[in-house]
């Protein structure tokens, strides 16, 4: 009686200690593999690929940026984003938009995505701020990219994101240069 009382005991045990190791593996699982971490979408500082300011009156400019969107994904799952827009502003007015065309990144990839934006002449020189800034010798942009997405890890765990860019671009009419700041959040 004793002694099955001692194998039942020594069985409660080793299947209590089993039973512990496995949950552990799990949970260790699932926080390293399964766990949906946050995509990255993030805009890389725009570029001006092109410039040309030919006559003020009337005016016959041409503008062209370079916009590229990286996105990561560190998950073991499939990323997928949907269609996003880059709107490029000048002075609050949407000037240009270009289409940042959907895609499903596989497990743990990395791409970039790139468009160029062409500003059209007439928007921007209609603004009434533009002579001014003309001769200030700076014309700022600002450009904004949403993404919105979801990431799926076998099919059982999901999480969606969406991430904002946003870049302010000033070109430096003397030297037909320009500098980007960009900074990017994201929510859920
Ligand atoms: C995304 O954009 C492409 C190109 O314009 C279009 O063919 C496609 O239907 C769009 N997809 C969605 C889900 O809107
Ligand atoms: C994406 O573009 C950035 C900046 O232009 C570059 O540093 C990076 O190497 C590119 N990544 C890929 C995967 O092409
Ligand atoms: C931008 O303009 C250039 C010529 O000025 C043209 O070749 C190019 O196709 C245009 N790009 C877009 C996206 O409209
Ligand atoms: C445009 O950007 C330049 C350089 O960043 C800055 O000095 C200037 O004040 C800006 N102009 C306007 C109108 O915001
Ligand atoms: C362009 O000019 C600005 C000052 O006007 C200067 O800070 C910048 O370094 C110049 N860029 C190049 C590439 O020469």
């Amino acid at each position: 009686m004793s002694c099955l009382m001692k194998f039942f005991k020594f069985c409660c045990i080793t299947t209590f200690v089993l039973l512990l190791i496995v949950a552990a593996t799990f949970v260790a699982i699932y926080f390293t593999i399964l766990k949906p971490k946050n995509p990255e979408m993030v805009m890389q500082p725009v570029e001006l690929e092109g410039f040309s300011l030919t006559s003020i009156l009337p005016p016959i400019l041409h503008v062209k940026l370079g916009v590229t969107v990286t996105v990561d994904n560190h998950n073991y799952g499939s990323f997928k984003y949907e269609n996003g827009t880059t709107y490029i502003k000048y002075r609050e007015t949407v000037v240009a938009e270009a289409l940042i065309e959907g895609d499903t990144l596989p497990a743990r990839a990395k791409h970039n995505i790139s468009t160029t934006v062409n500003l059209s002449a007439d928007k921007l020189v209609l603004n009434r701020d533009f002579l001014m800034d003309y001769n200030s010798g700076w014309l700022n942009v600002t450009s904004t990219t949403m993404l919105h997405g979801r990431v799926k890890v076998l099919k059982l765990f999901k999480m969606k994101a969406t991430t904002y860019s946003n870049c302010d671009t000033s070109i430096d009419l003397k030297n037909q240069t320009s500098v980007s700041f960009c900074n990017h959040k994201i929510k859920y």
